[in-house]
């Protein structure tokens, strides 16, 4: 599976960038969004662009974007060289005549004739975006400021106001099988957020009060980044997620390791984890710990991040965040631990360390 770099950081550099981002970063990013325009450079494309098209939705949105720059391109240059012949020419007799030719063709008709051509190849392009799906069926619900994932959730959502419930529940990444329409229901208990994986498919609002669907048809296997794209709060830009798209049996082992309860249901970490009340928020499944505010931590460990796509899972990482919550996540609901002591938090972090 190509693994791209994951942009998740350790710890203090995270904390770094987000506080102390030098000003001459914003140079090379800007270059490198001019860059990432170009066909030429497409290469550039990463875990986290529509450019690194792996679905066969944005694979056709990426065909068409494609085929539009090239046409203004294309027209552009026309217009460019008219104008510079315009003012290099020495007006002919029957200009006025010409000049009104010039606009019926070029102002009314091409456009006319082009924005037509367009209508029907999108006209002719959705059909297949609104294929049903053949995949499982995955619900997705924008917390704040994270996402609660179920995988194959029982029940049709239809005109109901809430997404179906039961299935296998874990958060912040979800697996989907390649080459399979795997349906997505997309929910939120309060404010709206979107749900975007570039390399996938385009946004989808998730609305409170309605069941938006999204299928994803992955055609290459990797793991991928998915963003919130909807300001929803002061954690907006922290609300990240993994996309993992794996062959269809590592998909079904994967939802079968998910189903099986925590690895580690008797541990000094857990007697603290209990003791501090992380349980009224937390579900570990197989131990008294079944609180639903906050992310199910069943199996944490075996997901690539902790914060919703901050920072790496590792032990360090979890006790950084169990101690300084808000510090490395600010405006996170879940508050900071930090009148802990360090010693408590590690034993926390290395039995959540062992939850794969
Ligand atoms: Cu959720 Cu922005």
């Amino acid at each position: 599976m190509p693994d791209f770099p994951t942009e998740t950081r350790s710890f203090p550099k995270a904390l770094h960038r987000t506080i102390h981002r030098p000003a001459g970063a914003r140079i090379p990013r800007a270059v490198a969004a001019l860059a990432a325009t170009s066909p030429l450079v497409a290469a550039c494309a990463g875990p986290q662009s529509t450019f690194t098209a792996a679905g066969t939705e944005s694979e056709s949105v990426l065909f068409l974007f494609y085929v539009m720059v090239a046409g203004g391109t294309a027209i552009w240059l026309f217009v460019i060289g008219l104008s510079l012949y315009a003012v290099r020419t020495t007006p002919a007799k029957d200009g006025a005549r010409i000049g009104v030719r010039l606009i019926i063709w070029g102002g009314c008709v091409f456009p006319t004739v082009v924005l037509t051509a367009l209508l029907f190849w999108g006209l002719k392009e959705m059909p297949g975006y609104r294929r049903p799906a053949d995949g499982p069926r995955i619900a997705v619900s924008g917390e704040r400021f994270w996402w609660r994932v179920a995988y194959d959730v029982e029940g049709e959502p239809g005109i109901v106001k809430s997404l179906p419930t039961g299935g296998v529940e874990s958060a912040n990444e979800i697996w989907i099988p390649v080459g399979r329409r795997t349906e997505i229901l997309l929910g939120s208990p309060d404010v709206i957020h979107s749900f975007w994986v570039p390399a996938l498919a385009g946004k989808t609002d998730m609305i409170p009060g309605r069941v938006n669907r999204l299928v994803l048809e992955p055609t290459v296997e990797g793991v991928y980044n998915g963003v919130c794209a909807e300001f929803c709060g002061s954690a907006h830009a922290q609300m990240a997620f993994r996309v993992v798209v794996v062959s269809e049996d590592a998909y079904a082992a994967h939802v079968a390791a998910q189903a099986e309860p925590a690895a580690v249901v008797a541990s000094p970490g857990l007697d603290r984890f209990i003791e501090n009340g992380c349980a009224a928020c937390h579900t570990v499944r197989g131990t008294p710990a079944d609180g639903s505010v906050g992310p199910d931590l069943t199996h944490v460990a075996s997901r690539r991040t902790i914060g919703a796509g901050l920072l790496e899972t590792t032990e360090a990482n979890l006790a950084d965040f169990i101690r300084a919550t808000d510090h490395v996540k600010p405006g996170v609901e879940m508050p900071s631990f930090g009148a802990l002591p360090d010693d408590e938090v590690a034993v926390i972090a290395r039995w959540l360390g062992e939850l794969r």
